[in-house]
């Protein structure tokens, strides 16, 4: 094995006589003990993302992308690590809640906020990052105050289409005219928003983003004597699945967009303003790794030998939406020699529920444990009940001890969910 794989793992991960390490826990220990598919989460990564970004960014609210892993435990970690969230829906609001997250560490997202979403949020005193002049409308008449104007500066981030939201035609947020007209409308707003895109794994689109919203300000500040308190630059930095792609540090990110605000804001002469972030992805991904139970083994031609495990799309739909590459070792023979090259496949109904698609193995069989690393963010939270597959648990470890954070979905679940029983 590539000892240097092991960067993609958590902080804690280690081989230890061939067998994977996490938190101190064997990784077939707890295969076998919570079962498969199986994400484990490492505590000590999750913390020190979260104290990478406040160190990085003194002063900044840093409120969590709660969409890259709705967790009630991770949520109330974060909080620990005086971090805030960020939601988009009601369901996010409320698993931000049950962590504890005050209002005053709150950023409501959404392109089509629900009349409750606004409601809780007013009553919360939550910021609102407002998404149209509709909504505006909508969150005056219900009595908010606390407002970010989302804009879109028509920048195109170098990433996957589904995850670009700063270009033209975006449906995220308001074109420039109209985040004009919203602040003329709002002048009590607190500030501007503007999020890139999502997997940047180069800085340019957000650096200049940063020049752009600078500009933008100064263009408020002439045209209608309002100046941005706050700014928030959302989310963005991206994951390294394979050793081949870039990787960056926390550090690295936001200090340069770190600087990049002050400088511009000093060359415009505008005030110094109150920062905020909205990691999900960095925070998340990489302390997470997967593990399912090999299956079949075939060599489907000379060139392909399939090994299928017991998840696939309804637990990672990442490579299917995304073509995201991934890379994976053998829990138990983790330091053991490749044997050829592989194909990972799921459990699922379609040709396209590949997870990897090619990655060296030692011979892989039947019942080994297949650990899947770097999937800590948009995997369960955009889990899938396809093929009436149950979700997969989760389990937060730490100190050779793990605890169940989300409990593996039974096939009882998905049938209590259907109507009863009865002649048509
Ligand atoms: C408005 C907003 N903020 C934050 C995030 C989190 O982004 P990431 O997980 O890339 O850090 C997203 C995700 O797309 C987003 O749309």
């Amino acid at each position: 094995m590539d000892m240097e794989l092991l960067d993609l793992f958590p902080d804690t991960a280690s081989v230890s006589g061939g067998e994977l390490v996490l938190g101190g826990a064997r990784a077939t220990d707890l295969a076998r003990e919570f079962g498969t598919p199986l994400v484990v989460y490492d505590e000590q990564t999750l913390r020190s993302q979260a104290r990478a970004y406040v160190d990085a960014a003194p002063g900044a609210l840093v409120a969590y992308g709660t969409k890259a892993f709705p967790s009630v435990a991770v949520l109330k970690l974060f909080l620990e690590e005086g971090l805030g969230a960020d939601v988009s829906t009601t369901g996010e609001l409320e698993f931000a809640l049950r962590a504890g997250v005050p209002g005053e560490r709150l950023v409501i997202h959404g392109n089509n906020k629900e009349d409750e979403l606004l409601r809780r949020s007013i009553e919360l005193g939550a910021l609102i990052v407002l998404d149209s002049i509709d909504e505006l409308e909508r969150a005056q008449a219900a009595g908010g105050t606390r407002f970010l104007v989302r804009v879109t500066p028509g920048i195109e981030a170098d990433t996957h289409e589904a995850i670009k939201t700063a270009h033209h035609g975006s449906k995220f947020g308001l074109p420039p005219e109209d985040a004009v007209e919203a602040v003329r409308r709002a002048p009590e707003a607190e500030g501007l928003h503007v999020h890139v895109g999502s997997q940047l794994m180069h800085f340019g689109a957000a650096l200049m983003t940063v020049d752009w919203i600078a500009q933008f300000s100064a263009r408020l500040r002439a045209e209608l004597d309002w100046t941005p308190r706050v700014i928030d630059l959302g989310g963005g930095l991206g994951a390294r699945h394979v050793l081949e792609e870039p990787s960056f540090t926390i550090g690295e990110f936001v200090g340069g967009l770190v600087g990049e605000l002050q400088r511009s804001f000093h060359l415009l002469g505008l005030p110094p303003t109150q920062l905020v972030l909205e990691p999900g992805r960095s925070l998340v991904s990489r302390a997470g790794v997967t593990l399912y139970t090999v299956g079949n083994v075939k060599r489907a031609s000379t060139a392909t030998t399939y090994v299928t495990v017991d998840g696939g799309m309804s637990d990672n739909p990442r490579p299917a939406m995304y073509n995201a590459r991934y890379t994976a070792l053998l829990a138990h023979r983790a330091d053991a020699e490749p044997a050829e090259a592989y194909t990972v496949a799921g459990k699922h109904c379609e040709s396209g529920d590949v997870l990897i698609e090619r990655v060296e193995l030692p011979a892989p069989q039947r019942g080994d444990v297949l650990a899947v690393p770097v999937t800590g963010a948009y995997t369960l939270a955009m889990s899938s009940t396809y093929n009436a597959v149950p979700r997969p648990a989760a389990v937060l470890v730490a100190d050779g001890k793990a605890r169940v954070i989300r409990r593996r979905e039974t096939v009882a679940d998905l049938l209590a969910l259907e109507g009863p029983v009865g002649s048509a």
